[in-house]
């Protein structure tokens, strides 16, 4: 049921908040981070010397983001890897490697058959999933749900947010057991974690119509590039699949700092970019580098879009549009900048007449290799 909306996607967008409110619920208290699923599974998080996440499409950018919050709160180290490459390349994995696989529908097959494979070599499987009673997680040693609520639409959306919301989860829950954070830095960034639904229903009420108005003005565009940086990058990535699923329109995502180093050749006059902003205050580094990037294309004619911070008025010179994101730390960043995105794939696909739930050649889940 559309429940009144256009499209499951433009319903399951507007869910963005509720998504990370759910997969939250319960699991923190006090500003402590209690994973119900967890309880006596200690073993599997204490003794681990690296992680590798895996998964596919959007599933697998959700698993780049959680890399950095991995490294960041557990150090540990974290590979993430596309299912059907790391299945098929003979990988090195010990019982001290923890597998993290990621599936909205838990039934994946490359997802499936590559956790099945890491468990045969000994590793340790950890699944968040999004179906309960799903065949992936009953193939993995524990299980962490995402409690995004039913997805329907081909694009995944909510599961995406859940996704990432999960991985930190996960990541405060290892760092706890690891000692790599305080309980009073785990509580700052699980405070920061419960303010993420609120922000992103501020972006839905705010920015939609307006990102919805700039979509339809660019129906006949034909080519989109997205940048980003840093926890920004595998968002850019995010964007591109979505507009190139649904709108059919040719999309790539690139991180930043390779824009010299290739990618700044396809820069011409009129070449729509999004380019995702790190906070200047929370990325005091990234930020002037990644402006830097702005003034290089707008000077080689690219129409920019910026998705930045509110109150960021370095981007103003050189941005022809500017999305606003609520104030987050910059882990928490993600979970803000791809609302904007979501909503642009959705809008440019309608603008074209297109089924936004139902994109040609692609099912919801791919159950063959
Ligand atoms: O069900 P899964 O999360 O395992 O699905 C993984 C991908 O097939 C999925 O995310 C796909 O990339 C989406 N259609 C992207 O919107």
């Amino acid at each position: 049921d559309k429940g009144g909306w256009s499209s499951f996607m433009a319903k399951e967008v507007s869910e963005e908040p509720e998504a990370v409110a759910n997969t939250l619920r319960g699991r923190i208290r006090d500003g402590a981070v209690t994973i119900p699923e967890l309880d006596g599974l200690d073993d599997l998080f204490t003794g681990i010397s690296r992680i590798i996440v895996i998964a596919c499409g959007t599933a697998a950018y959700a698993g780049m983001t959680g890399k950095y919050a991995l490294e960041q709160w557990a150090r540990v180290p974290v590979d993430v890897e596309l299912a059907h490459e790391f299945r098929y390349r003979d990988p090195v994995l010990t019982p001290d490697t923890l597998v993290v696989s990621i599936s909205q529908s838990g039934e994946t097959m490359d997802t499936l058959m590559a956790v099945k494979y890491a468990r045969e070599q000994g590793a340790k499987t950890v699944s968040i999933c999004n179906t309960q009673g799903a065949t992936i997680p009953r193939e993995s040693d524990a299980i962490v749900y995402t409690h995004a609520g039913p997805e329907v639409a081909v694009a995944s959306t909510k599961a995406f947010v859940a996704q990432i919301t999960a991985l930190y989860l996960l990541a405060l829950h290892i760092a706890g057991l690891r000692g790599t954070l305080s309980a009073d830095e785990i509580a700052v960034q699980a405070h920061e974690l419960e303010a993420v639904p609120e922000k992103i229903a501020h972006i839905l009420a705010t920015e939609q119509e307006r990102i919805e108005q700039l979509a339809h003005w660019m129906g006949d565009t034909r080519s989109v590039l997205f940048l980003g940086r840093h926890v920004g990058y595998p968002i850019a990535l995010e964007g591109a699949l979505k507009l190139k699923e649904i709108s059919y329109i040719h999309a790539e995502g690139f991180a930043a700092g390779e824009l010299k180093h290739g990618p700044i050749a396809l820069i011409e006059p009129g070449q729509p970019v999004f380019v995702i902003v790190p906070s200047p205050r929370g990325s005091a580094v990234l930020h002037p580098k990644v402006v830097s990037n702005i003034e290089e294309i707008k000077a080689r004619g690219a129409r920019v879009i910026a998705i930045a911070e509110e109150g960021d008025v370095a981007v103003l010179p050189s941005a022809d549009e500017v999305l606003r994101i609520p104030l987050a730390g910059p882990l928490f960043e993600p979970l803000l900048a791809v609302v904007p995105l979501h909503i642009f794939a959705m809008g440019l696909a309608t603008a074209k007449g297109l089924d936004v739930d139902q994109p040609r050649n692609l099912a919801k889940s791919v159950t063959v290799e």
